[in-house]
């Protein structure tokens, strides 16, 4: 059996390693595709290292674009890889651009695909991620999902029962095979307690009113607490545009996945719009606000420690207050976040 992996952006790698792990240790061969969706060294190539991820064995280099004409260049050059590489399965990520060119490529060649973290829905379809979900399900062959609430909107969907696979969340396989070293590495940031923050949803950066509205409530918080914010290069650009002075908030570049984890875990709150740092926090069980309007994650509300506050300012500073009084809900993993969701994934695909 042979394996096509499709990796592009910074939230595939974590995703992608364990699954890789699981099926070299099963012998299975494998080829990996990354599209450069994300090509900066800070948002790729570190994360291959960090991750003992085998180098890509083709590089796409579509690099940025609108979305369709990124989309549209990610499927041109992958059908040639595909057609000529001949795997049995190709393996897309999570709901980014590459993951739904894969799976369009991969449904016109009829080479079967499977979806790694499959079913979640926003219901909101001014997301770019929530059109790459539904049409990346339709696609795939394989639906393996990180929780029960996942399952249900596929069956809700007509999606037949035989190809959903309840896995759990191999984010979290990553997470927990890292964590003893994330807890060894030094703070990027010499404060003890401090609130980080990431950033780069466009209904929260690209506006300038959105973002400097955000940026404001940080400034404020800052009187306070240390900030620590790594921000993403969507929203480096629109930060600069703004001309503020943030002088007192701890900005930096994006970080590497062990720096960044080691930030997270010793955090007093975690302000975010990322999907996959809302799933972490819970399993870190560490304070998570979410700047959004709904979540495609919602065991991280009911079973974790988020709470979406939407862009409700006055909200945002009570669940922020009741936090540093320490009063936040401890919550716990979902069921099968427990380091082995990419063993389960090989297994059936070995089937
Ligand atoms: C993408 C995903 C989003 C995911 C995020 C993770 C889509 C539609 N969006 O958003 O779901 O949460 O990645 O980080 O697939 N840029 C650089 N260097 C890079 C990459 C991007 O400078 O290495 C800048 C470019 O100006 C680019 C912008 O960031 O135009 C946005 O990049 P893009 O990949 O289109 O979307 P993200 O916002 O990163
Ligand atoms: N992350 C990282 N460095 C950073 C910010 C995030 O390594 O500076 C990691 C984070 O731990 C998580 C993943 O990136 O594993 C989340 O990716 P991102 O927020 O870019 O995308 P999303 O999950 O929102 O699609």
């Amino acid at each position: 059996m042979h394996i096509l992996h499709i990796v592009g952006a910074r939230p595939n790698f974590m995703k992608a390693a364990p699954v890789m792990r699981a099926l070299q240790q099963r012998g299975t061969k494998q080829t990996l595709v990354h599209t450069g969706q994300h090509y900066d060294a800070n948002m790729s190539e570190v994360f291959f290292s960090q991750l003992q991820m085998p180098a890509p064995d083709v590089n796409l280099e579509v690099g940025s674009g609108s979305h369709a004409r990124q989309t549209a260049e990610i499927m041109t050059r992958l059908e040639s890889v595909v057609l000529e590489r001949k795997p049995d399965v190709v393996a897309v990520y999570g709901d980014v651009n590459s993951t739904l060119a894969g799976a369009l490529v991969c449904a016109k060649l009829l080479v079967p695909a499977a979806h790694i973290e499959a079913g979640l829905r926003s219901f909101d379809r001014t997301m770019p991620e929530e059109i790459n979900r539904v049409v990346t399900d339709r696609l795939s062959d394989w639906l393996f999902t990180p929780s029960e609430d996942a399952g249900t909107n596929l069956q809700q969907e007509g999606v037949a029962e035989d190809k959903i696979f309840l896995v759990g969340n191999v984010m979290i396989d990553s997470l927990l095979r890292l964590l003893p070293l994330a807890a060894k590495t030094d703070s990027p940031v010499p404060a003890e307690r401090y609130a980080l923050v990431t950033l780069h949803r466009p209904a929260n950066v690209d506006s300038g009113n959105a973002l400097g509205s955000i940026l404001e409530e940080l400034l404020q918080l800052s009187a306070q607490l240390t900030v620590v914010f790594p921000v993403h290069p969507r929203t480096r650009q629109r930060i600069s545009d703004l001309g503020m002075d943030l002088g007192r908030l701890h900005l930096l570049d994006p970080l590497p996945y062990m720096e960044f984890l080691a930030l997270e875990q010793r955090a007093a709150v975690v302000i975010t719009d990322s999907g996959g740092v809302q799933e972490e926090t819970t399993y870190l069980r560490v304070p998570c606000l979410t700047l959004r309007a709904n979540t495609e994650r919602p065991v991280t509300v009911t079973q974790g420690t988020n709470v979406v506050v939407g862009n409700d300012r006055e909200k945002l500073r009570l669940e922020l207050g009741k936090i540093l009084d320490g009063n936040f809900k401890a919550g716990q993993p979902p069921p099968l976040w427990d380091g082995h969701a990419a063993e389960r994934i090989a297994e059936v695909l070995c089937k």
